[in-house]
């Protein structure tokens, strides 16, 4: 084994390792491998981020009975929302115009949490389940090299051999339980209360249209209820904080805005996206909460903003959005953008409703005390006040001059 980047571990170098464990077949596998090939200590740590349908103390058991010191389920939802999504609301943050980050914005936190736990254990080193050819590895290497300089990192998947059948055969004689017999499921799975990926098998054929068993969280907007819904998202500052009127919390408010949305087949995206180690990949998202709130946000934010910020904050968007795919949740730009998001999200107060019906939501009414809107002055009726209509042509012989007068130079005759 040698080492390409200076934070990777070599056998020799490793006591005790606190593993990043989710209970599925990689991450229990490296669980034994790391006893034996590294001949060290592992404590493992799960992460609760919202994953539906997950049972922690399954998850928790299997890590002690395959041997590690000790398992620590930490339950993260609060913060996850409160610090993580919340931000990215504010941001409208969407990456290639589709994927609403969750699990960008979740690998930071699980680093984290990862650093803490790792010297509260007494672990010289963290492992990971990531792939060598994913956006996780970068995510979770970053931060903790960022948080937690004196720790090394292995990521065994990345170096290993072993291709799914050769997992099964290890998982098999070491005694590791694995669900489903032998028959790789179709998917690989990635999911927290912001939201679910699939990608990998039939996934992969770009001319396919997606197979029905993709959707576990959505409801097919074919099968959807033919009765439309209206949902009112109430916002303070640019945090959800209401749904049809009643105060939520944010776990909460997430929770029921993605089971409402799911009904109604609200949030499908089939997304084909530049990852940060330069591979194009398809990923069919699951979004339901995202796809109510964010469209949401945005109405209320363009209804209290000037033509000028409406203009420029997309932009910013964009770079926010590009900035946590990419792995760099502390990169002080990241945190110079959010002193930007949060001052134009003082104002973003009120109230849009959206219209969800068979996998469409759209807003269909809004209000808010910031809105830069008079109904007398943008109707058809009588004009006075602020606005007065006698001003327009002179408005429109200066707004043109320049254009008008580019036309006419490049309109010469004998040109
Ligand atoms: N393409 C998305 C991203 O890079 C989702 C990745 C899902 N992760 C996973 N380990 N399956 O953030």
């Amino acid at each position: 084994m040698h080492r390409t980047a200076s934070y990777e571990a070599l056998p020799g170098e490793v006591g005790r390792v606190l593993l990043l464990y989710s209970g599925g077949l990689d991450t229990s596998v490296m669980l034994k491998w790391i006893q034996d090939e590294y001949e060290a200590e592992v404590v493992a740590l799960t992460v609760n981020l919202g994953q539906p349908g997950e049972d922690f103390d399954v998850v928790r058991d299997k890590a002690l009975r395959l041997g590690a010191l000790d398992c620590h389920l930490v339950d993260a939802r609060e913060e996850f929302a409160r610090e993580y999504v919340l931000p990215a609301i504010r941001a409208n943050a969407l990456y290639g115009g589709g994927y609403p980050l969750f699990t960008a914005l979740g690998r930071p936190l699980i680093a984290k949490l990862a650093v803490e736990r790792a010297r509260e254990s007494g672990c010289d080193t963290i492992a990971h389940g990531c792939t060598g050819k994913g956006n996780d590895q970068v995510r979770i290497e970053s931060t903790v090299m960022t948080l937690g300089p004196e720790l090394k990192i292995i990521a065994p998947v990345r170096g290993w051999q072993m291709g799914r059948e050769e997992e099964i055969a290890y998982a098999r004689e070491h005694g590791i339980p694995v669900k489903g017999g032998s028959e790789a499921p179709p998917y690989s799975i990635d999911d927290n209360l912001w939201g679910r990926s699939s990608e990998g098998g039939p996934i992969e054929d770009l001319a396919e249209p997606p197979r029905d068993d993709v959707f576990q969280l959505v409801t097919r907007p074919e099968e959807a209820p033919d009765q439309a819904q209206d949902l009112a998202v109430g916002f303070e500052r640019g945090v959800p904080v209401s749904l049809d009127g009643e105060r939520l919390e944010p776990v909460s408010l997430l929770e029921r805005a993605a089971e409402i949305g799911a009904r109604h087949g609200v949030g499908i995206v089939d997304h084909v996206e530049d990852r940060i180690v330069g591979l194009k990949v398809r990923d069919l998202y699951e979004v339901p909460a995202a796809a109510v709130i964010l469209p949401a946000h945005k109405e209320l934010e363009k209804l209290v903003g000037t033509i000028h910020q409406n203009n420029f904050k997309p932009h910013l968007d964009a770079q926010w959005a590009f900035l946590v795919y990419a792995g760099l949740w502390h990169e002080p730009l990241l945190s110079d953008l959010d002193a930007f998001m949060d001052a134009v999200n003082e104002h973003v107060t009120g109230t849009v409703t959206m219209r969800l019906y068979k996998g469409s939501a759209r807003p269909v009414a809004r209000s808010s005390p910031n809105a830069l809107y008079d109904q007398a002055l943008a109707g058809f009726g009588e004009s006075g006040g602020l606005f007065s209509q006698a001003s327009s042509p002179g408005f429109i012989e200066l707004w043109s001059l320049q254009t008008r007068m580019a036309y006419s130079i490049r309109n010469r005759e004998g040109r």
